[in-house]
């Protein structure tokens, strides 16, 4: 709030009515992968609120929090590590499903690929039900790791996160830009 990098930022989202169904309001992020600076701000947010943390993995959640995640753990010193849809991931893998609006969906993670102790956070691109980040929350808290805080560009507030019956979700933070 009042980071005059935040309208640079929300001005290079492109907001697509309609897609990818009548109704939706597509928050489009790919317009702002293609601006340097509004792409740059974003990610310097990011490195800013966690670079003296102690964050040692950074979990990004597919397919867009692979665009944001990398680029904040190389800058702060941390691993990437990919929560990837199913049947994705090549080694042995933990699996969490969560609600979408109609039907479920499944995120994996590599066993191995965080330790006990760690301090995460989790990247996406937007946060709508919460219900997502709850699945990467519940993946990372599996394999005995502290999820300090999720962080998200785009937070949609018209929906009410409450609605998600994730406790998880409840106790934890999500900071979006
Ligand atoms: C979108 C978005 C988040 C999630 C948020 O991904 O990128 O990951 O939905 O929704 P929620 O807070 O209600 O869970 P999507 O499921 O469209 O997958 P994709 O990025 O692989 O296309």
């Amino acid at each position: 709030k009042g980071d005059p990098r935040l309208q640079d930022i929300s001005n290079a989202i492109r907001v697509v009515p309609h897609f990818p169904k009548p109704g939706i309001m597509f928050q489009d992020i790919t317009t702002l992968l293609l601006d340097h600076k509004a792409f740059k701000h974003t990610v310097d947010i990011f490195v800013d609120r966690y670079k003296d943390m102690n964050i040692s993995v950074v979990a990004g959640v597919e397919a867009r929090g692979f665009m944001f995640g990398p680029s904040i753990a190389l800058a702060i010193g941390a691993k990437f590590v990919p929560l990837r849809k199913p049947k994705k991931l090549p080694g042995e893998v933990i699996a969490e499903a969560y609600e979408l609006e109609y039907g479920r969906d499944c995120l994996e993670m590599h066993v191995g690929a965080v330790e006990a102790g760690e301090r995460a956070i989790v990247i996406d691109d937007l946060v709508a039900t919460g219900g997502t980040l709850s699945a990467a929350i519940r993946l990372l808290e599996r394999v005995g790791a502290q999820v300090v805080e999720c962080g998200s560009v785009i937070g949609l507030r018209e929906i009410k996160v409450v609605k998600n019956p994730s406790t998880s979700f409840r106790k934890k933070k999500i900071g979006f830009i």
